[in-house]
């Protein structure tokens, strides 16, 4: 039977804290909803403690999502972490997910506290997580940066407390994919226990795919995620990079499977986008409106005669409209004739090499040639403009 990767999505924490977006709780329940039809099997609502308005959001998505679990995020504290479960409460399935820092930059400038002190906190906070839920994550932050053996000693107690899932963040983006990969082998290796690994990559070196993709290689079996790799900074992996990435090349992650059900990805990208302003780049992998689309002649040829030429992902598989054939000064024949077929043109002799030609010489002084071009430039040959 195939092994689950979980999909931890966490765009209402981790991805809200993108400079400038906010969401109000209507805003998260929307989003929300669309992550339970994705099929997530996580959703990390928000950090209860951090505002009223993220405890109101936690707590209404809590009461009304069915499905996924329902996460919240929870510093070692133990006053947080029963708001956090004070949040949560009403949740079908909750988990609360705890973290601290671990590493000597952390610890040093903003903590101000001893590695014993780290030892002590982590325990009780994550004791005090299990009195209240069985589903209790724990995440040493910045722990690519944490000495490893101060690491193994961290996880070891939060494993020892109660902790059923230890995520690895790579909070500031600074793994690179052999050692990441290396680093979750090694955890898995030298922490006994009932627990699954977790990966948590930011994307500072454009890495964060890769590296969440290592870890899996190695042993996770939860990726935490956020939609259009929303988050901190140069954001977090993508949910749908991922999710795509394990389904296509299946081959090198054999036996292992998500839920998502693909063909909501576009969708919800363009929901979050929308709602929290932030625009997807064109050329983004999987959702972006070029994931698709064809410009070069010798591109746009391939794809006609087979799509698997230059596409290794079926669009419609990901909500999209399907190939599309952008007509631009690369384009060649195959595809501009293919367009005045679709646009139910018929050109005889001549006519079609004229229309080509004045089609070129547009598109020199045109970023892209509309319909409408086009049916100007027919008329004009025609002698009918
Ligand atoms: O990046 C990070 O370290 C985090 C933790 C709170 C998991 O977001
Ligand atoms: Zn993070």
């Amino acid at each position: 039977m195939a092994e689950r990767v979980v999909i931890f999505d966490t765009t209402l924490r981790d991805g809200e804290q993108s400079p400038g977006i906010s969401l109000d709780p209507i805003e998260k329940l929307e989003i929300a909803e669309q992550l339970a039809k994705l099929n997530v099997d996580y959703i990390e609502a928000g950090f209860p403690v951090a505002s009223q308005g993220d405890f109101d959001a936690v707590s209404e998505i809590a009461k009304q999502i069915e499905g996924p679990t329902i996460a919240a995020l929870s510093r070692t504290h133990l006053a947080d972490v029963d708001r956090c479960w004070e949040a949560l409460k009403h949740a079908e399935k909750a988990r609360i997910h705890v973290f601290i820092s671990t590493s000597p930059s952390h610890l040093e400038h903003m903590l101000k506290m001893t590695p014993a002190q780290i030892i002590k906190e982590t325990k009780a906070g994550v004791y005090r997580a299990k009195q209240y839920t069985e589903d209790v994550e724990f995440s040493p932050q910045d722990a690519t940066r944490t000495p490893y053996d101060f690491m193994l000693e961290v996880l070891n107690a939060a494993v020892e407390s109660g902790a059923t899932t230890l995520n690895i963040p790579d909070t500031v983006g600074y793994g690179i994919p052999w050692d990441f990969g290396a680093l979750i082998a090694n955890i898995r290796k030298e922490i006994p226990g009932d627990y699954i690994i977790s990966t948590h990559c930011h994307n500072d070196l454009g890495l964060a795919t890769a590296n969440s993709l290592a870890g899996v290689q190695n042993g996770a079996r939860q990726v935490e995620v956020c939609v259009n790799g929303l988050g901190e900074r140069a954001g977090n992996a993508a949910l749908e990079e991922v999710v795509m990435a394990l389904a296509i090349r299946s081959d090198l992650f054999p036996g292992l499977t998500t839920q998502i059900r693909t063909e909501e990805l576009a969708k919800t990208s363009r929901l979050v986008s929308r709602l929290t302003g932030y625009p997807v780049q064109y050329n983004k992998a999987v959702v972006g409106r070029n994931a698709f689309a064809h410009e070069s002649g010798i591109h746009q040829h391939g794809v006609l005669s087979d799509r698997s030429t230059y596409e290794i992902i079926d669009a419609k598989s990901v909500g999209q409209t399907g190939s599309q054939i952008v007509l631009g000064k690369h384009s060649g024949r195959h595809a501009f004739t293919d367009t005045l077929a679709k646009m139910g043109i018929t050109l005889h002799g001549d006519a079609v090499n004229a229309s080509f030609k004045r089609f070129k010489e547009l598109a020199d002084k045109k970023f892209e040639i509309t319909e409408a071009d086009i049916e100007a430039i027919v008329a004009q040959e025609m002698g009918v403009a």
